[in-house]
């Protein structure tokens, strides 16, 4: 029988080389199939001797069995390969930093918005908004700053080609805006932008401004020195927090002043104010003699990087968020 020891090792070794499971079922037929040459010498045990038949088919039935455990664990073999294959390609790098959803946080000098507002509201502010884009009208005319008047070179400002309109310079406008719709009393704050031709280390051509107007039958100077020097502390959360006046000049107040805090060993400006220019008071309708009141503009550009220590105010609109992520 050393046909069929050969027929077996032959076939042990193909199998054993063969890494495609459709090829291995081709292979397989060739020894195992209809007339595959294990198959073959089968069917000349019918010219063996009837005394050895039986031994023989043992023997064919074994090298079968022999074959089929072959195929089974070759099969095996190439699923197994293939699997870890695929896993291999699909393999997940745990090394890698997660993907995870970044949380968004607020700007800096929104935060200091939210904070005023917020502390003029319990104050009893509310809270008023108005256009980036005014007429001069609004901007200065109204504020009591007619043409040709020499405080209007104070505001470099941005005009639009059409003449007609300009980039607000201050937040005041929105003063004029309210008092045309609301009669007093009344108490608001107005944060927003505003434009001017600067730009340096402590000036951006767009800044934030924060207005303030009080109108009542009888609100003073006393009032508003006081009312500034409230909100700074409770911003600032300190009570030896001081605040001084400095005579000033703006049209739409009088008399006016310079807001400045005590900061380290000096004073620095962070805004200026006034009592509402009777003129203004009749641009918008108001009788002057019945009704007084205060305004003032506070920069909260300048008191956010004063709580944050941030020295150059272009850094809160270059949006670099190494730079912008220290706050969230
Ligand atoms: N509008 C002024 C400016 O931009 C700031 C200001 C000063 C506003 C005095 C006021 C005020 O309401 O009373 O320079």
């Amino acid at each position: 029988m050393d046909k069929l020891e050969e027929i077996i090792r032959e076939a042990l070794s193909l199998f054993a080389s063969i890494d495609d499971a459709v090829e291995l079922e081709q292979v397989k037929a060739r020894f195992l199939g209809k007339s595959g040459a294990l198959t073959d010498l089968q069917k000349g045990l019918g010219r063996v001797p009837a005394e050895e038949r039986p031994a023989m088919g043992v023997k064919f039935n074994a090298a079968k069995e022999q074959l089929e455990a072959a195929l089974t664990a070759r099969r095996d073999a190439i699923q197994r390969k293939k699997l870890e294959a695929q896993l291999a390609q699909e393999a997940l790098d745990v090394t890698l930093p997660g993907r995870g959803t970044g949380s968004a946080g607020l700007h800096p000098v929104t935060r200091t918005l939210e904070r005023i507002e917020d502390l003029f509201h319990s104050l009893g502010f509310e809270v008023a908004t108005g256009p980036e884009i005014e007429t001069d009208f609004y901007n200065f005319t109204a504020l009591n700053q007619p043409e040709n008047h020499p405080a209007r070179s104070m505001h470099d400002t941005f005009y639009l080609d059409d003449g007609k309109h300009l980039l607000r310079t201050h937040t005041s406008p929105i003063q004029i805006r309210y008092m045309e719709k609301h009669r007093p009393p009344l108490r608001i704050i107005a944060p927003g932008r505003v434009y001017r031709v600067d730009s340096d280390a402590t000036h951006s051509p767009m800044f934030h401004q924060v207005e303030g107007l009080w109108i009542d039958d009888s609100v003073t100077f006393a009032d508003l020195k006081g009312l500034i020097a409230e909100f700074l502390r409770r911003f600032f959360e300190r009570d030896d927090l001081k605040v001084r006046f400095r005579p000033s000049f703006f049209p739409f107040t009088e008399p006016s002043a310079e807001i400045d805090m005590s900061f380290g060993d000096g004073w620095l400006e962070i805004g200026g104010c006034g009592m509402v220019h009777p003129q203004v008071l009749k641009n918008v309708n108001i009788d002057s003699e019945a009704f007084q009141g205060f305004a003032f503009g506070l920069g909260p550009d300048r008191l956010t990087m004063l709580r944050y220590g941030v020295n150059d105010l272009r850094l809160f609109f270059e949006n670099d968020l190494r730079f912008l992520k220290q706050f969230n």
